[in-house]
């Protein structure tokens, strides 16, 4: 039987990377669109493009996604059976630093992709949007959103992707390419991004347990996410565009908690006793560790944004009919997966440096 070939926009990032894995576990031949950047930036792919047994089936090409001809040439060259649009500037608090940037990147990004198809007379070409949990926002009685859930944006990342979700139903009901999107909640992993706060907290503390770090600065930590395992829903991301219909699903795991929640469950895991005092910017998080009493959290005004999310939470029921969702991680396993892996990148780190004195 033929293979299939899908094109991963985003495949150097947390969601790329699993994405990759499950796809060529499911003997796709895998192309990757990664950017030119001044030091190395595959390094959640490289075992993958090491591994002899994708050498005829993964493949990465120089590319961006404010590049339309480039965008336009890879699709023609490839002509992919799947297309999955990962690739963003996807994070919230930088889109108040570059909205210009990130409307290319994370709206009409999307719109190039979609009118290479279109061009292209891709009649089979599959389309996957990541949407996101952001394209809502509401501070309202309705607590937990489900697809038929109003768009209320609060960032120019939510409005990038809003745009980027809006023109992918329009391609679909206009031209009827199969064009799906996963409005998918906050996903989390030993593969997040650093800066993203889940990783911020479990690096700090696997620092902090090796004596590499005194302190950790942060903005909202009363604000709550609905935290899944990206693992868990990458695998939704294929299953979308299994469907016989395109279709737009939610993907969430139906609790919430709040940033402080979190750090105090990873504090728990970790072994450190953790005591609150303060409020607003003069909280502090305070570790007692060997009868030593050590203030270790601090919040900092530069971490606010200028406009925030404070609550979400999904409800999953269409991707658990549908879908068949269930995810295996819960919030106590996802934190310890994290923590895990940060404490052996810890560790190597610790041990480094002995052997550097
Ligand atoms: P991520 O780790 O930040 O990865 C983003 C990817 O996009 C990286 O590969 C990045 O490349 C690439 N990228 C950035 N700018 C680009 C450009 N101009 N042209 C081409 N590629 C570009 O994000 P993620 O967590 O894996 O999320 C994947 C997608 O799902 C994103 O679209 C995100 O907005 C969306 N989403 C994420 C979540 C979540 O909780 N993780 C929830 C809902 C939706 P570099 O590696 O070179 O930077
Ligand atoms: N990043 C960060 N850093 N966030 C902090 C910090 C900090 O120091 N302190 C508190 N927070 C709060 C943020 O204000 C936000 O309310 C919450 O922690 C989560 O922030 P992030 O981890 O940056 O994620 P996000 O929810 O803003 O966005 C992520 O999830 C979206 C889905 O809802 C990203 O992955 C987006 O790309 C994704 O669409």
């Amino acid at each position: 039987m033929k293979k299939k070939i899908a094109l991963v926009t985003g495949i150097t990032g947390q969601d790329g990377s699993y994405l990759a894995e499950l796809l060529l576990k499911k003997k796709y031949i895998v192309h990757g669109i990664i950017r030119k950047s001044s030091s190395f930036n595959t390094g959640r792919i490289d075992h993958l493009y090491i591994d002899p047994h994708n050498k005829t089936n993964f493949y990465l090409h120089y590319g961006d996604l404010t590049d339309s001809n480039n965008i336009y040439n890879l699709i023609a060259k490839i002509k992919p059976d799947e297309i999955y649009n990962l690739g963003a500037q996807s994070h919230v608090g930088v889109s108040f630093v570059n909205p210009e940037y990130t409307s290319e990147v994370s709206g009409i990004g999307t719109l190039r992709i979609l009118e290479a198809i279109r061009f292209l007379n891709l009649k089979k070409t599959k389309f996957y949007q990541a949407s996101t949990s952001e394209l809502f926002g509401e501070v309202g009685s309705k607590k937990i959103f489900d697809e038929k859930s109003n768009f209320v944006p609060k960032s120019p990342y939510g409005a990038a992707k809003l745009y980027s979700h809006w023109i992918t139903k329009i391609y679909r009901e206009s031209y009827g390419i199969f064009a799906s999107s996963g409005i998918l909640f906050n996903h989390e992993s030993p593969r997040r991004g650093e800066t993203f706060v889940t990783r911020k907290i479990t690096r700090f503390l696997a620092r902090k347990y090796y004596g590499l770090e005194k302190k950790l600065y942060l903005g909202n930590i009363y604000a709550k996410r609905d935290w899944g395992h990206a693992k868990d829903y990458v695998e939704m991301q294929w299953k979308i565009l299994q469907q016989k219909k395109p279709d737009d699903f939610i993907i969430a795991t139906g609790k919430s908690y709040s940033v402080k929640e979190f750090i105090n469950e990873a504090c728990k895991q970790i072994g450190f006793k953790i005591k609150w005092q303060g409020k607003g910017l003069k909280e502090i998080g305070i570790l007692n560790r060997n009868n030593k009493k050590e203030v270790f959290i601090r919040i900092e005004k530069r971490y606010f944004r200028p406009n925030e999310v404070h609550f979400l939470k999904g409800k999953n029921f269409k991707a658990v009919r549908k879908l068949k969702f269930k995810p295996k991680y819960s919030f106590k396993s996802l934190i310890k997966d994290m923590l895990i892996s940060d404490l052996k990148i810890a560790r190597s780190e610790m041990i480094l440096r002995k052997n550097d004195k």
